[in-house]
């Protein structure tokens, strides 16, 4: 038996905390088996890698360095969590996975997309997520709501442009491959967002409404 792996996606303050939340409570209530996680991180190791990522420094971060330490910790997360929940049938939610990579990376910081893909096939084989959900919003609304919460770490602290080619890759990943993905409109209510998110869960994994 093998557990669904479900990710989620999106540009800062998108509300990927809240609608997160909100699917591993309709699994749950679905009497789904569930580890829910995130990346980068989601085992210790991992974790300590995340924190390396998000701190900001003085030290100018080689793109390379930035590029190899998303996968170390992306391999360490498979090797110890991910894989081994999916086998004994668990679901998992993680919170950004490798569409990550070829946004953030690919798209903000301009690195090749063909390396992301070599190093995607060299970590994870044939593993990709049964189902992405993209949560899409103009990248200055998003913005403006994360800046709000908190200090912000590596990647907050990056200006608008680099936002816009994240989404621009984002947009362009889901158009590529519409069966893996769903976009998710993440403008209107809360309600109306999640009733989004219900539907295709029901649609593609076949969820039932609770
Ligand atoms: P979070 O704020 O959603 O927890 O994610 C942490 C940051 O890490 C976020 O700004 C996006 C960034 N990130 C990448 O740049 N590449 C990746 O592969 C992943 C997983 C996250």
């Amino acid at each position: 038996m093998t557990g669904r792996f479900i990710t989620l996606e999106g540009v800062e303050g998108v509300g990927k905390s809240t609608n997160l939340e909100h699917i591993k409570c309709r699994l749950a209530a679905a009497g789904i088996k569930l580890v829910v996680t995130r990346e980068p991180g989601g085992t210790e190791m991992a974790e300590e890698i995340r924190a390396l990522l998000l701190q900001p420094r003085d030290e100018s971060v080689s793109e390379m360095a930035e590029l190899l330490l998303m996968f170390a910790a992306r391999a360490q997360h498979l090797h110890a969590l991910i894989k081994p929940s999916l086998e004994a049938g668990t679901w998992v939610l993680c919170d950004r996975f490798t569409d990550a990579t070829f946004a953030y990376q690919g798209g903000g910081r301009g690195v090749s997309f063909e390396w992301i893909s070599t190093l995607e096939a060299m970590v994870q084989q044939s593993l990709r997520p049964d189902l992405t959900l993209l949560l899409d919003l103009p990248v200055e609304v998003g913005l403006e709501r994360a800046r709000q919460r908190s200090a912000f770490d590596r990647f907050e602290a990056e200006q608008q442009h680099f936002f816009e080619q994240v989404r621009k890759v984002y947009l362009h990943r889901a158009a590529q491959e519409p069966e893996r993905f769903a976009i998710i409109d993440a403008t209107p209510s809360i309600d109306r967002v999640q009733a989004q998110i219900d539907q295709v869960l029901f649609d593609k994994l076949g969820v039932p409404a609770v």
